[in-house]
């Protein structure tokens, strides 16, 4: 592989052993040897304990819970690379953390994704690299270059293989996910429905219409994240009150804070496919109906590319 900017160095924070090991994998390159780890008070302290002077330096770190330390760490990894002289780093960030606060949601309330953005950026990273952020606009509150990958190869890949594409619709499971289910369901030329949530008075339960004929379809619920899974047992119900088939889902982001691996499996979810974009819990790992996709391959890719100074973006065409 030809890198421009210097050798390719690899360094994992502590949110996603497995996934940065498979991206080293692909790319067949060692992860840089450091130490991340916690003084007595929990502070964090790192060391790279390799030579990393004028090197294309790749941090490997979701935001992921617990959200502050993974943040935390990525800042203070990028603080002590930059002070090690490397020519380039890349914050690779595969879950950005903080992204639903993308907006003041009410007086008085912060724009926290913008905060982390700057904090990124004043740490020392030259680059972002991310995953299905939540909402495109993000790579604005970088002022520096930002790359926002696409799971939806890995997806799509996975949906050809599985399902007969002719009996299947795509659903966005609401009106803020459209272009995003739309992207997909163009992708493997399905049709589309939307879920359109809606409380029509104060104290009265919401109401999900479903906007599409989904009767008879195996319907796929598009998402980038599923937290709690409310959004998704929910929508679930509604499709399959509506007549659906069966109804599985294809989401990037499998944050399952609480009890969402429970509410998962007692649904009437068929499936539930996430990528490792946050590492899986043993819990998700043993989940009857939930299944792992990785992106290791798609990162990995994109790191290859970014090194050698070609197209990212020709990746999803
Ligand atoms: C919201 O806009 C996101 O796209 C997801 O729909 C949301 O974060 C899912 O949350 P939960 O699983 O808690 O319903």
């Amino acid at each position: 592989m030809s890198a421009k900017n210097g050798a390719i160095k690899l360094v994992a924070g502590n949110s996603n052993p497995a996934l940065a090991q498979a991206i080293a994998g692909w790319l067949e390159l060692p992860l840089t040897k450091a130490v991340v780890r916690r003084f007595a008070d929990m502070e964090i302290f790192v060391e790279i304990q390799e030579n990393v002077r004028g090197s294309d330096v790749y941090i490997l770190q979701s935001t992921s819970y617990p959200a502050n330390d993974h943040l935390m760490e990525l800042l203070i990894i990028t603080d002590a690379l930059r002070r090690a002289s490397a020519r380039r780093i890349t914050a690779v960030v595969p879950y950005f953390g903080y992204a639903r606060q993308d907006r003041k949601s009410g007086s008085r309330t912060p724009i926290s994704a913008k905060l982390v953005a700057n904090l990124i950026t004043h740490a020392g990273a030259d680059r972002v690299m991310t995953l299905d952020l939540h909402a495109m606009q993000i790579q604005g509150f970088f002022d520096i270059p930002t790359d926002n990958l696409f799971a939806s190869p890995v997806m799509v890949r996975d949906i050809k293989d599985r399902f007969d594409l002719a009996k299947v619709m795509v659903v966005s499971p609401d009106v803020g996910g459209v272009v995003r289910a739309r992207g997909l369901a163009k992708r493997i030329n399905t049709p589309l429905a939307i879920i359109d949530k809606r409380r029509e008075r104060p104290g009265e339960s919401e109401v999900m219409n479903v906007i599409g004929d989904v009767a008879g379809y195996t319907c796929i619920l598009v998402d980038d994240i599923i937290d709690s899974g409310g959004t998704l047992v929910n929508a679930a119900d509604a499709l399959l009150a509506h007549g659906a088939k069966d109804v599985y889902a294809y989401i990037t982001h499998g944050v399952l804070s609480g009890g969402a691996v429970t509410r998962v499996t007692s649904s009437r979810l068929k499936e539930l496919v996430i990528t490792d974009s946050i590492q899986p819990t043993e819990a998700v790992r043993n989940a009857p109906n939930i299944r792992t996709l990785s992106i290791a391959s798609l990162i990995a890719e994109a790191i290859g590319r970014t090194a050698a100074e070609e197209s990212v973006s020709s990746l999803f065409d």
